[in-house]
């Protein structure tokens, strides 16, 4: 009746923003992206017969009313399929700061999933631990799996789950991550935000236009390790999810002074040789994709610029696991 698992967060290269169903979570588009290893969530799940309520321990602390009780409803989908009615307690810890954009719940809902689904009993394969976690949160589908991972959008709840993508040989991509703003909590929750942009932003349609051709062309940079095609995907789609934000009415502006700096950065470094190519979520922080030898001088550039914070450089990161005890 208790279990622990571990798992990576990731970053979107193509963006997941807008639901079809918003009770069964399903995504408007499909989505890519790179599991990070330097970015994890540990969860423990121990269901306790006789318990009155689902209690959730986040970061050491009690959790705020609002991410117990979407945990609680999270787990009645996994008390539903194991047929249990047991309450659960559950002990989740981040190793990088909670709610800052910086993609807390893939991980979260990804060691959940695992955590909860073994807890309660059951063996689930791989796509159906994604599409569990995809209850939670519809970017966690993708932290099930390690590496370059492509969610499908699917219509129907079985159908909506991620898997890995494959590539030829061993690629040295590096995530190079400036947190801007000291990792304080975001204004807009992202299923908020993509809630508001869809409702009142003229450019949602445009954006959900976009997401196909930038899948086909993200893959065949997988398919064929090109660095600089995937990375040129990766800053236009972000580019493109941020200004259908900011087309909401009222705006969503999720960039500070900083955040911008850094896209200039970004853009001055390529003209000096240096490849790296920006991507932004639902935060102030700015990520740029690159390669292993190219990872210092990308982030002693981001380090330089005002208001930057912490520099972290994350590798590729592997699928979410049980832990032993
Ligand atoms: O999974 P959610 O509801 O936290 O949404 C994730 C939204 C973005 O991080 C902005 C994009 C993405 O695909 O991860």
């Amino acid at each position: 009746m208790r279990a622990t698992a571990r798992a990576h967060a990731n970053i979107a290269l193509v963006k997941y923003w807008g639901k079809r169903d918003a009770e069964l979570n399903l995504p408007a588009a499909g989505s890519l992206s790179l599991t990070l290893g330097a970015l994890t969530t540990t969860a423990t799940v121990a269901f306790e017969p006789g318990a009155g309520r689902d209690e959730l321990q986040l970061d050491g602390a009690p959790a705020p009313e609002p991410a117990r009780a979407r945990m609680s409803r999270w787990l009645d989908v996994v008390r539903a399929r194991a047929g249990t009615d047991a309450r659960a307690r559950v002990i989740s810890a981040n190793d990088f700061p909670t709610a800052s954009g910086l993609a807390s719940s893939a991980s979260a809902y990804a060691a959940l999933a695992v955590a909860a689904s073994r807890a309660a009993g059951l063996e689930l394969p791989a796509r159906e631990l994604s599409a569990l976690a995809r209850r939670g949160s519809g970017s966690a589908a993708r932290s099930v799996f390690g590496g370059l991972v492509l969610m499908h959008a699917g219509d129907s709840d079985a159908a909506a789950f991620a898997e890995p993508l494959e590539h030829d040989r061993e690629w040295p991509l590096r995530m190079v991550i400036a947190i801007i703003g000291g990792g304080a909590p975001k204004a807009h929750g992202s299923r908020d935000a993509m809630e508001h942009c869809a409702a009142t932003s003229p450019l949602h349609q445009g954006w959900l236009a976009s997401v196909p051709g930038d899948l086909a062309a993200a893959r065949a940079a997988i398919t064929a390790c090109d660095t600089d095609a995937l990375g040129r995907v990766a800053e236009r789609s972000a580019m493109t999810m941020h200004a259908s934000a900011m087309a909401a009415r009222p705006a969503i502006l999720y960039w500070q002074p900083a955040t911008v700096a850094c896209l200039h950065e970004v853009q001055a470094m390529r003209a000096a040789g240096i490849r790296g190519y920006a991507t932004i979520d639902a935060g102030p922080h700015v990520k740029v994709l690159t390669e292993a030898d190219q990872a210092g001088a990308v982030a002693a550039r981001l380090q330089a610029i005002d208001g930057v914070g912490e520099v972290i450089v994350s590798g590729i990161g592997g699928p979410a696991v049980e832990l032993e005890g």
